[in-house]
């Protein structure tokens, strides 16, 4: 069949082809080419292959020079909270000097100083901001983009948020995914009405769904903020409405939140910092996700998920990179999976595996994203080195040379060339 698009002179392609949830040894394996093509028809990929490719070329067909850069798939966070107004620098020094995460946002400050800045933005502010970061993800090979509410803490400004994740999703060529957190924090307005605001949650649910505006439900479950009884009162009812259901778990302390979230049968569980060791061997045992992210770890000066005792045990593991004002300002993914390669010693094969195909997975576009198989999404990203493990050893810069989302090229030469 002949292809729109030829991307030829790739030194190796890099894809997971294991059907997921990859787990244990199989994390390791990846499908290799050397000297390769990827031929691409409209919005999907028509081969992967090697030797000649005049078969699929006609007088329509664009022929784009890879150059010798390596190609892997488009990249999926499956972990942020995308849409939000402001920032947080003047919080670090505080921080720095040891003053709790959690003293911070009890205190008023941490998440609740990003709500009140997004109580306060426009529709216009927050989606141009939101448009920016997308852009600098795009930039580093991120393809598909979970996005999390939470910083409005009222119906208002939850929707407005998710509205702008949805306009984003239309007018960027990034593909997102939305989350509705209104179990993120509890609101000044409720601080001594905490069941109440679970109440209101439980409530908003139904305007949310209503309307399509996201479809999963995340709730922060830590001390001091939602409790295991809390959270398992919000995801049931999630469930039942028919949202996915995920959860901030274990990043601070244990409180029991994993061993719900599995028993829900959560898609996901996210952060995993502290995550008990019977709690691993539960989690192995279900089809939750593990979803690791070490730029919190890094940034809060936190300890790192036990990445290496939770993969041998057999979890299904995805890593995501968290960019949010508070706890991992940053959009740079490649830095996030570098630090994944630094402190969870995971092999280079493993991060991609985990980076690609297991979060497509229980995000649950696995059958069209996260892989470079024929049929799927030609989400295709060149990188400038020369194998994988060398984008993750030489840290901090971004080795994209090019970007495909859906057939299009979007970033040429670390530049960005198209917008939709
Ligand atoms: O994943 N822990 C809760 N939520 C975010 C941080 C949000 C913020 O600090 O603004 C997280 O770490
Ligand atoms: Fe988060």
């Amino acid at each position: 069949m002949k292809a729109d698009l030829i991307i030829y002179n790739i030194n190796t392609v890099y894809t997971p082809y294991i059907v997921p949830p990859i787990r244990g040894k199989n994390m390791s394996r990846l499908y290799s080419l050397d000297r390769a093509f990827i031929a691409v028809q409209g919005d999907r990929i028509l081969a992967v292959s090697t030797g000649s490719f005049d078969q699929h070329v006609s007088e329509y067909t664009v022929l784009h020079d890879a150059k010798g850069a390596i190609a892997i798939p488009g990249l999926i966070d499956s972990h942020t909270h995308l849409v939000h107004a402001g920032s947080r620098e003047m919080e670090y020094d505080k921080m720095k000097a040891g003053v709790p995460y959690l003293d911070i946002l009890k205190s008023g400050g941490g998440i609740l100083n990003t709500v009140e800045k997004t109580r306060q933005a426009s529709f216009g502010e927050l989606y141009r901001k939101a448009y920016q970061s997308l852009d600098e993800m795009m930039l580093y090979g991120v393809t598909v983009v979970e996005a999390k509410s939470g910083y409005g803490l009222n119906l208002e400004t939850e929707v407005k948020q998710l509205s702008v994740a949805r306009e984003l999703s239309k007018d960027h060529p990034i593909h997102i995914l939305s989350t509705y957190m209104g179990a993120h924090a509890i609101p000044i307005e409720y601080t001594h009405y905490k069941d109440d605001y679970v109440d209101e949650v439980i409530e908003d649910l139904k305007f949310i769904k209503k309307n399509g505006l996201a479809e999963a439900v995340d709730v922060f479950c830590e001390e001091g903020v939602f409790s295991v009884e809390d959270t398992k009162h919000i995801l049931m009812s999630a469930h039942a409405m028919g949202f996915k259901i995920k959860l901030h778990s274990d990043e601070m302390k244990s409180i029991g939140g994993t061993s719900l979230g599995i028993d829900l049968e959560a898609t996901s569980i996210d952060h995993l910092m502290s995550i008990t060791d019977s709690d691993i061997a539960k989690l192995a045992k279900s089809n939750v996700a593990a979803n690791l992210l070490p730029g919190t770890s890094f940034y809060l000066k936190k300890k790192y998920a036990p990445a290496r005792k939770i993969l041998d045990a057999g979890c299904i593991v995805s890593i995501s990179g968290d960019y949010n004002p508070g706890s991992c300002p940053t959009e740079n993914f490649q830095f996030i999976m570098q630090l994944a390669y630094q402190h969870y010693d995971m092999k280079p094969e493993e991060i991609l595996n985990a980076t690609t195909l297991n979060p497509a997975y229980h995000l649950g576009i696995h059958e069209t994203h996260g892989s470079l198989e024929p049929g799927k999404h030609a989400n295709i990203v060149l990188l400038n080195v020369p194998n994988l493990s060398y984008m993750l050893y030489h840290y901090g810069i971004n080795h994209t040379k090019d970007v495909f989302i859906d057939g299009k090229l979007v970033v040429l030469n670390r530049q960005i060339v198209r917008k939709i």
